[in-house]
């Protein structure tokens, strides 16, 4: 696909698109974006093993996102799921396993034979791994039960390696954000949203001083990101799987995009520029 093609074919050139459009365009090009790896380079590997980090460092991609839960005695572990199932061969909710019991699982196999023996990974594992080639977007995922006990580990740990600065702490559920901010004044806060109206939005970030605003690609819009803009909050949206809408997406003037193909962005970001390399 060439820069000018857009999801669903229609055809835009910078010249064709509307003012306003055309004014965060011209935005756009000057602020570059990130590439997110989401879930590690998902698409191609294990999510959250140590196979799809090590690729999307390969990738060398601008940050990763992953999710945290906490496991029974109290160490956060890097999986999506508030259970077992989908990703591991063990049963049961994870908050009800220890992470011995939960590190004899297998993570990967599930993905593809060549994938056996990926294990689920701590998030020190993790920091360790990725060290300083990439930042880090935590996203919460454990049930607010677990919150009060998942928050100064959470912290800690960041601050154990270096990381805290460097990364952000996201959550769809503000009220989780909140007890991290009980936790840390320094921890760099992003909002995940996914409503097609933003005036809650702006009132959380206020309260929580986020930094950050993660919306669900399809909310993004010009007047979206320049209302972002003006509270001095970055846009990182997911999960893009397109090129096209990726492209898309910087037009309006993103600052990052999350995927599980970051090969794509790499793609992506080569055509986007003043008329992109592809012109
Ligand atoms: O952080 C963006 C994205 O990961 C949120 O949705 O379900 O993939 O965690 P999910
Ligand atoms: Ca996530």
């Amino acid at each position: 696909m060439t820069y000018g093609q857009q999801p669903g074919n229609a055809y835009r050139t910078r010249a064709t698109l509307d003012p306003v459009a055309a004014v965060a365009y011209s935005e756009s090009v000057t602020v570059p974006w990130m590439r997110i790896a989401h879930r590690g380079a998902s698409g191609t590997a294990p999510e959250h093993t140590r196979a799809a980090f090590a690729r999307a460092l390969d990738l060398d991609v601008d940050m990763i996102e992953l999710d945290v839960q906490l496991t029974r005695d109290g160490h956060l572990v890097v999986l999506h799921d508030e259970g077992l199932e989908r990703t591991t061969n063990g049963h049961g909710a994870v908050r009800e396993h220890t992470l011995s019991e939960i590190k004899t699982l297998d993570a990967g196999i599930w993905f593809g034979p060549q994938f056996m023996g990926e294990r689920v990974l701590t998030l020190s594992e993790v920091l360790e791994l990725v060290g300083s080639a990439a930042r880090l977007n935590v996203e919460v995922k454990a049930p607010c039960a677990d919150w009060p006990a998942l928050a100064p580990q959470l912290i800690d740990t960041l601050e154990r390696y270096q990381a805290l600065e460097s990364t952000i702490i996201s959550c769809f559920q503000p009220e989780a954000l909140l007890v991290v901010r009980e936790y840390s004044n320094r921890a760099r806060l992003g909002l995940l949203w996914q409503n097609a109206t933003f005036d809650d939005a702006w009132r959380w970030v206020d309260v929580l001083a986020a930094v950050s605003i993660h919306p669900l690609w399809l909310f993004v819009t010009v007047n979206m990101v320049r209302a972002a803009r003006a509270r001095a909050l970055q846009v990182l949206t997911w999960t893009v799987n397109d090129i096209g809408i990726m492209k898309h997406l910087v037009e309006q003037g993103v600052d990052g995009i999350i995927s599980d193909f970051p090969e794509r962005l790499r793609v992506a970001q080569g055509m986007t520029g003043p008329f992109g390399n592809q012109s």
